[in-house]
C-alpha cells in the first residue's frame, strides 16, 4: 500500500513538517510504503479558469496530480490559517480537482495539524475535510491536532507526551489498515473487478457534476 505524504507549509522550520515526519515513521512501522514530497514541489499560481482552459494544469499541479494518482492514500499535515484551511493548500486542491479521472477520488486521507496554539489547528482540519470529501476522498474519521507544537517534540522527533504519542501510533496504524482494505476498490492501482471499481467511482463522483467540463490528463 503506497502513501503520498506532505506538509502544506513552505517554511523551513515548519512544525507541520516535523509532525509529518513522525507520521511517516509511524505509517512505515504499520507497513506502508511512503512517498514523501515537499509542498514546494507543488507550487502553483492562483487558480485561473482561462489558464486552465488554454494551458491546463501548471507544472506543480501536474506533479501533485501524478504523485496522487500513483498512491493509494495520503498523509497530510496542514497548518491552520485564520481559523481555516491555508489558501495555498485550497488552491492546490482546486487545481488538481480539474484533472479527470479526479485524482482525489477514493484516496484515503489522514489529516494532521500542528500549531503553537492550544487548539493545535483542529479548526483548520475540519475546514480541510470539506473540499477533500467534496472531491470524493475518503477522509479518515479521526484527525490529529498537536497543540503547543513548538514545545511538543522530543529531540528524537517523537512527542514528549507519551500517551499522545501512543494515540497517534494507534490512529495511524488504524488508518493504514483501513486504507489497505479499500485500496483494491479505489486506490491508485485498484485490482477489484472493473464493475466494482466503476460502481465505487460513480458513487464518489460528485464534483464532476458541479464543475465545468474538465480535460482528461
Ligand atoms: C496567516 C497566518 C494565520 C494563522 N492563523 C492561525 C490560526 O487561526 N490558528 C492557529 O492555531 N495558528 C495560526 N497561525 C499560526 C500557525 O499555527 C503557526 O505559524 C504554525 O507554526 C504554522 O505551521 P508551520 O509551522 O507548519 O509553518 C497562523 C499563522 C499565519 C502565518
Amino acid at each position: 500500500m503506497r502513501v503520498l505524504a506532505f506538509a502544506a507549509s513552505l517554511r523551513k522550520g515548519s512544525l507541520n513538517r516535523r509532525l509529518l515526519e513522525l507520521g511517516v515513521s509511524l505509517a512505515r512501522e504499520a507497513g506502508a510504503e511512503v512517498d514523501v514530497a515537499e509542498f514546494r514541489q507543488f507550487e502553483m499560481p492562483m487558480y485561473d479558469g482561462d489558464a486552465d482552459r488554454e494551458e491546463g494544469l501548471p507544472p506543480g499541479g501536474r506533479e501533485l496530480a501524478s504523485r496522487l494518482q500513483a498512491a493509494d492514500a495520503l498523509l497530510l499535515a496542514a497548518p491552520e490559517y485564520n481559523y481555516s484551511i491555508a489558501g495555498s493548500l485550497k488552491n492546490a486542491i482546486d487545481w488538481v480537482s480539474r484533472v479527470r479521472p479526479m485524482p482525489w477520488r477514493g484516496k484515503s486521507i489522514y489529516l494532521m495539524s500542528a500549531a503553537p496554539s492550544p487548539m493545535g489547528g483542529v479548526r483548520g482540519l475540519w475546514q480541510t475535510r470539506i473540499p477533500l470529501e467534496g472531491c470524493g476522498a475518503l477522509v479518515f474519521p479521526d484527525m490529529f491536532a498537536l497543540a503547543h507544537a513548538d514545545k511538543a517534540f522530543a529531540p528524537d522527533g517523537t512527542l514528549h507526551d507519551t500517551a499522545l504519542m501512543e494515540r497517534l501510533r494507534k490512529d495511524i496504524a488504524g488508518f493504514v489498515r483501513l486504507a489497505e482494505a479499500v485500496a483494491p476498490l479505489c486506490g491508485g492501482h485498484a485490482t477489484a473487478p472493473a464493475p466494482v471499481r466503476r460502481q465505487v467511482a460513480e458513487a464518489l463522483e460528485n464534483e464532476t457534476a458541479l464543475q465545468p467540463q474538465a480535460r482528461r490528463q
